[in-house]
């Protein structure tokens, strides 16, 4: 073999593993709009901007942009009012998914609601989910928005 036919399947080696992780990011994106569209969308609306007085904004919005523990916590267990959202007032029940969605759709769901609706694109992986599961794992309540307020450490699960 020449070494100009080693540089090009080299080349073409590092080619197919960018190709992949980008497909396998898109896969993620596709997964987490669908669920946004079956589950939070009801709530959240189709833009993120929630409803005037009744469901809040989740863009540009410190809870998905913050700890990736605490935004998985709080798909897994929900959330019970009252909470103040950039001044606004809501006090509804936000419903647990722990039941019906896995650790992959969950953080598919936060990669797709972190990718739009002006939030910061950072991906999450199943593991985040996993250990936030774990370690809340006897927690049967929706969290209060000063427990999330007070969110101290994203340390995995023991
Ligand atoms: C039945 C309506 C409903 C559904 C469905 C719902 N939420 Fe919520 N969500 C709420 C309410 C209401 C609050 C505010 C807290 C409260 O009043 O209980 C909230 C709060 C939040 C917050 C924290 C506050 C903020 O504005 O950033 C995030 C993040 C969030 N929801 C994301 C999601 C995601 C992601 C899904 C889909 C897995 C989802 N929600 C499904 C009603 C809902």
């Amino acid at each position: 073999m020449t070494k100009k036919t080693l540089a090009f399947l080299a080349a073409s080696v590092a080619f197919t593993a960018v190709s992949t992780a980008q497909d396998a990011a898109a896969d993620q994106l596709a997964e987490g709009k669908k669920h946004y569209m079956l589950i939070c969308v009801a709530c959240h609306q189709p833009t993120g901007l929630g409803l005037p007085a009744v469901f809040p904004p989740i863009a540009k919005s410190p809870y998905v942009n913050g700890s990736a523990e605490r935004f998985a916590s709080i798909i897994l267990k929900g959330n019970a009012g009252p909470f103040t959202i950039e001044g606004k007032p809501y006090n509804q029940i936000m419903p647990p998914q722990e039941a019906t969605l896995t650790d992959d759709k969950i953080a598919a769901i936060m990669t797709y609601v972190r990718a739009n609706f002006g939030n910061t694109p950072a991906p999450v992986t199943a593991e985040v989910v996993a250990s936030a599961r774990k370690k809340h794992a006897e927690r049967k309540t929706p969290w209060t928005q000063a427990e999330l307020d007070a969110w101290k450490d994203d340390a995995p699960a023991k």
